[in-house]
């Protein structure tokens, strides 16, 4: 790709949504990669953003972001991803995990064209939470049945692989990119 011509935007609690911004950034080839409280600017043909998803919710900073960048993301191409955990998820589902609840709630701020959208599953490291973020989960597993355990669902070939699908719309002129569909 000659120049930086794509920024993978992310934040991260606890290190999950990184790795899968890295790992995306690695699959467009050359992509610029920034913490959200980081960016510089959106000088790119294609910015993509990735959250977190906590108590159903992506992170207020990523919110915060396209809100403040709404009109410049009007003219640009956006992807999005979020990552998550859906407290029922088995390795068995997870092969076809599609999150359309919590892509919902990060498409909903976005004014641009959104040339992709993915929902990406993380992890539940026990060990490297704050307590009360080990209760907080304890307790909304409790409340819908499910026991909470450890459970790493990031799949890097997953991730470099959307990065070069993004890659390759990128480099397809722009009237072959249909927009996806919102839901109303
Ligand atoms: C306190 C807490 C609340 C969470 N709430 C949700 C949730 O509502 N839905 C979900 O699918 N995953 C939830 N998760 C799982 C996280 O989305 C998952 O751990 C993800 O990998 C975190 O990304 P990060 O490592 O980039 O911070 C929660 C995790 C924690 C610790």
């Amino acid at each position: 790709m000659a120049g930086k011509r794509a920024l993978v935007v992310y934040d991260t609690k606890y290190g999950a949504t990184e790795q899968i911004a890295n790992w995306i950034a690695e699959g467009i080839n050359d992509a610029d990669i920034r913490h959200v409280d980081d960016v510089e600017g959106l000088d790119y043909d294609l910015v993509v953003v990735g959250t977190p998803i906590y108590n159903d919710m992506p992170s207020p900073r990523i919110v915060d972001f396209m809100d403040k960048y709404r009109d410049v993301l009007l003219n640009r191409k956006v992807a999005l991803f979020t990552v998550s955990v859906p407290y029922d998820m088995t390795p068995e589902r997870a092969k076809r995990y599609a999150g359309q609840k919590e892509l919902k709630r990060l498409v909903d701020h976005v004014k641009g064209t959104i040339i992709a959208s993915r929902a990406f599953l993380g992890k539940i490291d026990l060990k490297e939470m704050t307590e009360l973020d080990r209760i907080s989960l304890r307790i909304r597993y409790f409340l819908k049945g499910y026991r909470l355990k450890e459970v790493n669902f990031t799949n890097r070939d997953d991730a470099v692989g959307w990065g070069k699908n993004l890659y390759d719309l990128l480099t397809r002129p722009p009237e072959a990119i249909p927009p996806e569909p919102r839901e109303k």
